[in-house]
């Protein structure tokens, strides 16, 4: 039986740089919180707690907490999926040092419909309208916005006579998804500009999951319960593959191959980091 992990699996680039940071910052002996956690892993999470690092949940947590009594002592790290403008102003008042791990590609995005604000143009973010990234997106807005995930949402808008639109999605974002609401847009007539901030790393790690999962007899995709990425690549698999497995750790796995298995495909979300893959592939491999 031969086990193979599919060509792009687990952290991307945004999601491994944060985490970095995370650590580098450790180094430094301040006390250090992260905006949200850091991954939409518990166990990175769980890991990062028992070195001291804590998570504020949310914007009321923040502005509960007393001002940082010594100057340079205590920072707060932003993750890659960034957060809107006012929590750094929020950090910043509270005295703490911001330290901005939001990914490149992300940051793009807010820079996009912060201009577009300034433009008077009216910002469409394709997206979920629960998931922090877009909440994140939102808040770089200066004028209008409307979040919206679906063709009919896309088909039942209405704007402002003459109203200038800008289009920009959220990076995990599926693109033939994204190019059908564009469509929609663009059927309506509106004067829009339309920038595909889907990030690569998720159409690769979906592609690379397709392909596998096509070939194989059993796929097993390894990521957080709360991560929307490894839930798509579930998706993905289980289309291609009857016998797909979601599990967050190796605790979760239960397998009972049957004989005629001859291969098993491997993939993992965005957050889900190699250490996990690589107990995972290990696993496999010795016990069947
Ligand atoms: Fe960044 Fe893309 Fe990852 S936007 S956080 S590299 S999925």
């Amino acid at each position: 039986m031969e086990v193979k992990l599919a060509e792009c699996a687990g952290f991307c680039f945004g999601v491994k740089r944060a985490v970095d940071t995370v650590y580098e910052q450790l180094k430094t002996g301040k006390t250090i919180y992260t905006y949200g956690p850091i991954v939409h892993n518990e166990a990175v999470v769980k890991e990062l707690e028992e070195k001291g690092v804590q998570v504020i949940e949310n914007k009321e947590e923040l502005l509960a907490m007393s001002p940082v009594a010594q100057a340079g002592s205590a920072a707060v790290i932003i993750r890659a999926h960034g957060v809107p403008r006012e929590i750094y102003d929020i950090i910043e008042s509270k005295g703490f040092e911001c330290v901005d791990a939001t990914c490149p590609f992300v940051k793009r995005i807010h820079k996009i419909v912060e201009k577009a604000g300034t433009e008077g143009k009216h910002v469409i973010i394709v997206g979920n309208p629960g998931h922090p990234e877009v909440e994140g997106i939102k808040g770089w807005c200066q004028g209008p916005v409307t979040i919206l995930e679906t063709p009919e949402e896309a088909e039942n808008f209405v704007s402002k006579k003459d109203e200038n639109i800008c289009i920009v999605s959220q990076t995990t974002f599926n693109y033939n998804k994204f190019q059908y609401i564009v469509e929609i847009f663009q059927k309506k007539g509106y004067n829009d500009s339309v920038v595909n901030t889907i990030c690569n790393a998720t159409e690769e790690r979906q592609r690379s999951a397709k392909v596998l999962a096509a070939e194989a007899d059993v796929m097993i995709v390894i990521g957080g319960r709360h991560s929307s990425n490894t839930r798509k690549l579930y998706e993905i698999c289980s289309r291609e593959c009857a016998n797909t497995y979601f599990i967050q750790t190796l605790d979760d796995l239960h397998l009972e191959l049957p004989k005629a298995v001859r291969l098993v495909g491997i993939t993992a979300g965005a957050s889900t980091p190699n250490k996990l893959i690589e107990e995972v592939q290990n696993y496999v491999r010795i016990n069947f």
